[in-house]
C-alpha cells in the first residue's frame, strides 16, 4: 500500500549561487556522511558535477518530508536521510538516528527515483507500507 508520495524540483543555479556564497558549510549542512564524501571527490573532479550531485539529493530530501507527510519538521532533517547507490546504479534512501527509528516503527519504505538537465535537478520519492513477512501472520 502506497503511504505517500513526494517530489521536489531544484535549480541548479541557486544552489550554486548557495555554495558560492556559504561554501561547504552549506554542504554538510544539507549532506549526510556517506553523501558527503561522494560531493567532495565529484567537486573536485568537476566542479558542476559536484554542484548537480548536491542539487539531486537537496530535492530527493524535500521530496522525501513530502513523501511522509511532515516536510523539513522533526523526525525529518536534511542530513538523517541520504541517497546511496547499489552497483547497478539504482538510487536507494538510508535513513539515520530518530527518523530511521521513526520511519522503521511504521513498517514504511521508500523508493526514490533523481534526474538533472541543464538548470534544474528533480526527485520523486514513493513511500509504501511494507509487506508483512509470512512469519507476522498468525493463521
Ligand atoms: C514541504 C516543504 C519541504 C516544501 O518545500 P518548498 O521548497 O517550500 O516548496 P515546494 O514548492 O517544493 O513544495 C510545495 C508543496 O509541498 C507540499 N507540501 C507542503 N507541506 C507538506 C507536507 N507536510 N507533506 C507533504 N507535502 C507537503 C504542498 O503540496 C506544496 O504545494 P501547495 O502549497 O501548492 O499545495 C516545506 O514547506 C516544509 O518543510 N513544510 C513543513 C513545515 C512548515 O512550514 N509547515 C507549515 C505549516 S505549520
Amino acid at each position: 500500500m502506497i503511504v505517500g508520495v513526494g517530489t521536489d524540483l531544484c535549480d541548479v543555479r541557486r544552489i550554486a549561487a548557495t555554495l558560492e556564497r556559504r561554501g561547504e558549510r552549506f554542504a554538510d549542512k544539507v549532506l549526510g556522511p556517506h553523501e558527503i564524501e561522494v560531493f567532495r571527490q565529484r567537486l573536485a573532479k568537476v566542479e558542476l558535477r559536484g554542484i548537480r550531485y548536491l542539487a539531486t539529493r537537496f530535492a530527493a530530501k524535500e521530496a522525501f518530508s513530502k513523501a511522509i507527510g511532515r516536510g523539513m519538521v522533526w523526525p525529518m532533517t536534511w542530513r538523517a536521510c541520504e541517497v546511496v547507490k547499489a552497483t547497478s546504479g539504482q538510487p536507494h534512501i538510508r535513513l539515520h538516528g530518530e527518523l530511521a527509528t521513526w520511519f522503521e516503527a511504521r513498517g514504511w519504505q521508500a523508493h526514490v527515483s533523481v534526474t538533472d538537465e541543464s538548470d534544474y535537478a528533480s526527485a520523486f520519492v514513493v513511500v509504501e507500507q511494507r509487506p508483512l513477512d509470512a512469519k507476522d501472520c498468525k493463521p
